[in-house]
């Protein structure tokens, strides 16, 4: 059966208007993987067509959808099913590392990298004196070549002895200097995309994300790292194990 013939034969059995029909027959189609990640849906004309709908109940099945985090559409090339990365959330791992265990290859943009004063407000995140000197670094983070992160860390100048040696990775750097985090505070909540933060992330303004504090404290207890993150929602998965109290 081919896939237009699975998703007609699944809308012949659903329940409420058209367009929802359409987006649980394509969820559906996602889940049992018919659809793989990263494969490209048919042009909104031609799905339409198969289904014998309107281009409106379509692109209203495809935003829902695209909403749950399910597709993903980039600018000027269509839209895709979207490919999770998984996070677990309980360990202590660099944006490196959980891409390499996904067998997917880290690399990011610079935004920038400089040198300065501590401002206020890292100085209490941090606990540094005012007038410490910290390293700023701004990144976009991707995974092969999807952007996956925005990432702005700032790190106490004791951390690293020079700024030129944070290259790939920040705790590979950090980790030279005997200085990587080995516990960390972190928060998050649910975030909508500025027009600036989409774009840089190739998605569409007001597509859901997450932001994710993290501090990191080194060995000695000491405050080494803030980073402020913001993931795209589409392509993260966070996973925790909870275990029932003793
Ligand atoms: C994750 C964390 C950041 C951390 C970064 C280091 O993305 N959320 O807090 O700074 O990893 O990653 P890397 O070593 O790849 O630069």
């Amino acid at each position: 059966m081919s896939l237009a013939e699975h998703i007609s034969s699944a809308m012949g059995q659903g329940s409420g208007p058209l367009y929802q029909k359409l987006q649980d027959a394509l969820r559906r189609a996602i889940e049992s993987q018919l659809l793989k990640p990263l494969d490209a849906l048919p042009a909104e004309r031609d799905l339409a067509s198969d289904f014998g709908v309107s281009r409106i109940t379509v692109r209203k099945a495809l935003d829902g959808l695209v909403g749950e985090g399910l597709l993903t559409r980039r600018q000027g090339a269509g839209t895709f099913v979207a490919d999770r990365v998984e996070k677990q959330f309980s360990k202590l791992t660099s944006f490196t590392e959980d891409m390499a265990t996904r067998g997917r290859v880290a690399r990011s943009v610079w935004l920038n990298r400089s040198e300065g004063g501590v401002t206020p407000d890292e100085s209490l995140t941090l606990g540094l004196s005012p007038g410490s000197r910290v390293y700023r670094f701004g990144r976009i983070r991707y995974a092969d070549d999807m952007p996956m992160a925005l990432e702005y860390s700032t790190i106490p100048g004791f951390a690293l002895p020079r700024i030129e040696l944070v290259e790939a990775s920040l705790y590979a750097a950090l980790e030279a200097a005997r200085n990587r985090p080995v516990r960390a505070l972190q928060r998050l909540r649910a975030v909508l995309f500025d027009s600036e933060q989409a774009a840089l992330l190739e998605i569409e303004p007001g597509a859901p994300g997450l932001f994710i504090e993290r501090r990191g404290f080194a060995e000695d207890g000491r405050a080494i790292e803030v980073t402020h993150s913001w993931y795209r929602g589409d392509a993260y998965d966070f996973v925790a194990e909870l275990n029932a109290l003793a």
